[in-house]
């Protein structure tokens, strides 16, 4: 960032207003490393020539000791920079803790807390909150990074109608002779599924369901305990795929853990006013949306309420500066009718929904379509046999750590708010946009680096005399993963990472191809290239959460 920041330097001394300037980076590598439009955001201002603009400002600025040159090409203001420059920012990486160091000015004092995975209890932890679980973890991990304190929160779904059906399900000795304790997670989704496929003959079974939650609710003691069990032998289940998954979720205060604490939130709504009396119920209307329930006609809260008093609770707790909520694009609407609200009690803090898309099958089915939803462990065997065709001589965990990342990494490579699709040719790919392929240019790395008599190069003392193409297109790479960091922090977007590694890799691989490495009179410059490009794939997979593997 250095760097950009001194070219607009450069550019605003020339007495350039600093919101006229949008810095890129040229698409082919030809045209240097930085480019900008300003001579003709200039020209369209002032009525004049965008290419003399662009030929006067060339003149004006000198080559010093981070630009080799200026160029120009139409309207268009090119910059190319010195690889010493280059060859500075690739040690910065290598010296892991100078990079962190470096990284974590960005969010000083800042704190967020981020809402994610938020599976719901008794029901198995399905494809559609993987994506929340992946994507949530890694915006953790890149915020964490960037300096940011951070918070996250798994607001489990362990409340509401569902517990009283489920209660009544598991007590019916039709339906169930097993105790609760003796339940598996299968048995629970079962007999919920069981319950929903009787009510469409049996409408009284709707009511036992409400008033078994009625029950749970008012303290009953059984309902109570059977609330508990579905609520253990899920959180064990959660807790194995967290495991495998790389993921750690700082607090897991369900839904339940607010009841105590919606009366307060209530009459905080009372207060401001935003209540309002519709057949019994209470709720909150707005200017351009429609109107959303605070409390059902029977008094029982809501999942908007809940949410509510959650701000509260973070506010209170924590003080955040930003809370992020990674949950599917199907709540949309209901995100911003929460935010509405929290607003209209008082609550200025920045709130964003990521809205992650669907994820479908190639072959047309959506994963959230009714009775075909598919289980996050099917996913997973089917990874793993794949994964052990690529990686045969890889032992168990490391062929996990393969098929694990191969499903993160598809989930991270795209733009969390499209809808993906999941193709295993893809998934898997060994020479395109996939986990594995990054794993393997790491592993290709780590072989290299075995092979070579020449200490770790994490530095190196001076640059060769002549570098060739497929170095220089390398070398001009690793400079920006700095600022891709923060893009996707600033985008929400993990994929701002996956791309720009994708990228790395290609390069070194493109690079591997043409170039002996070991033996040859570079050797020692082509070893900090390759220990490089390893420290970058390395930590940028980790802050997407994913494992690397010496040998593949
Ligand atoms: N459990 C919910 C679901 O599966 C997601 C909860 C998201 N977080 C929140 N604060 N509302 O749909």
């Amino acid at each position: 960032m250095e760097i950009s920041n001194k070219i607009l330097e450069i550019l605003q001394s020339l007495g350039i207003d600093q919101s006229l300037i949008k810095l890129d980076h040229p698409k082919d590598e030809k045209f240097g490393d930085f480019t900008t439009n300003v001579a003709m955001v200039l020209g369209k201002k002032e009525g004049k020539n965008p290419h003399e603009i662009a030929q006067e400002l060339k003149s004006k600025i000198k080559p010093d000791e981070l630009i080799a040159k200026v160029e120009v090409v139409g309207g268009y203001l090119n910059f190319f920079i010195k690889p010493e420059y280059f060859k500075k920012q690739a040690e910065k990486i290598n010296f892991e803790i100078e990079f962190q160091n470096s990284l974590s000015q960005y969010g000083k004092n800042k704190t967020m807390v981020i809402d994610y995975s938020a599976p719901n209890i008794a029901k198995p932890f399905g494809i559609g909150h993987l994506r929340s679980t992946n994507i949530g973890q890694a915006i953790y991990n890149i915020y964490q990074i960037l300096g940011w304190n951070c918070i996250g929160d798994n607001h489990l779904g362990d409340w509401g109608t569902q517990f009283g059906k489920l209660t009544y399900a598991i007590l019916n000795p039709e339906w169930n002779s097993k105790k609760p304790e003796d339940l598996s997670i299968d048995d629970l989704e079962k007999l919920y599924v069981k319950f929903h496929h009787e009510a469409e003959t049996d409408p009284t079974l709707v009511d036992k369901g409400r008033e078994w939650f009625s029950k749970l609710e008012n303290g009953d003691k059984l309902a109570r305990e059977i609330w508990q069990k579905c609520i253990d032998i899920s959180q064990r289940e959660f807790d194995r795929v967290y495991e495998l998954l790389n993921v750690k979720i700082d607090f897991a205060y369900g839904e339940s853990f607010y009841e105590d604490k919606m009366a307060d939130v209530l009459k905080m709504m009372e207060q401001k006013k935003i209540l309002k009396k519709s057949e019994g119920a209470m709720i909150v209307e707005f200017e351009n949306m429609p109107p959303a329930i605070a409390t059902k006609t029977n008094g029982a809260t809501t999942y908007l309420t809940r949410d509510l008093a959650t701000i509260k609770y973070r506010v209170d707790t924590w003080n955040p500066d930003l809370i992020i909520y990674e949950v599917g694009s199907d709540q949309n609407l209901y995100f911003q009718q929460l935010f509405a609200s929290a607003k209209m009690i008082g609550y200025n803090v920045d709130m964003i929904h990521i809205g992650h898309g669907l994820l479908r099958w190639k072959d047309g089915k959506f994963s959230t379509r009714k009775g075909d939803t598919i289980h996050l462990s099917e996913v997973i065997e089917t990874a793993m046999e794949q994964a052990k065709k690529i990686a045969p001589n890889n032992t168990y965990e490391e062929i996990e750590t393969v098929a694990i990342g191969a499903i993160k990494f598809n989930d991270l490579a795209q733009d969390p708010k499209k809808d993906i699709v999941f193709d295993w040719d893809r998934v898997m790919s060994m020479d395109g946009n996939s986990g594995p392929y990054l794993q393997y240019t790491y592993a290709r790395c780590q072989s290299v680096l075995n092979k070579t008599e020449i200490k770790e190069q994490k530095d190196i003392e001076s640059l060769p005399n002549s570098i060739n193409d497929e170095e220089m297109a390398l070398l001009r790479e690793f400079y920006k993963f700095e600022e891709k960091i923060v893009e996707a922090a600033e985008r929400y977007n993990p994929a701002v990472v996956a791309e720009y590694l994708l990228g790395v890799a290609r390069k070194y691989n493109e690079f591997y191809a043409k170039h002996r490495i070991i033996g040859e009179s570079e050797e020692t410059w082509r070893i900090f290239l390759t220990k490089t490009t390893a420290s970058t794939i390395k930590s940028g997979l980790s802050l997407l959460g994913i494992k690397t593997l010496e040998k593949m």
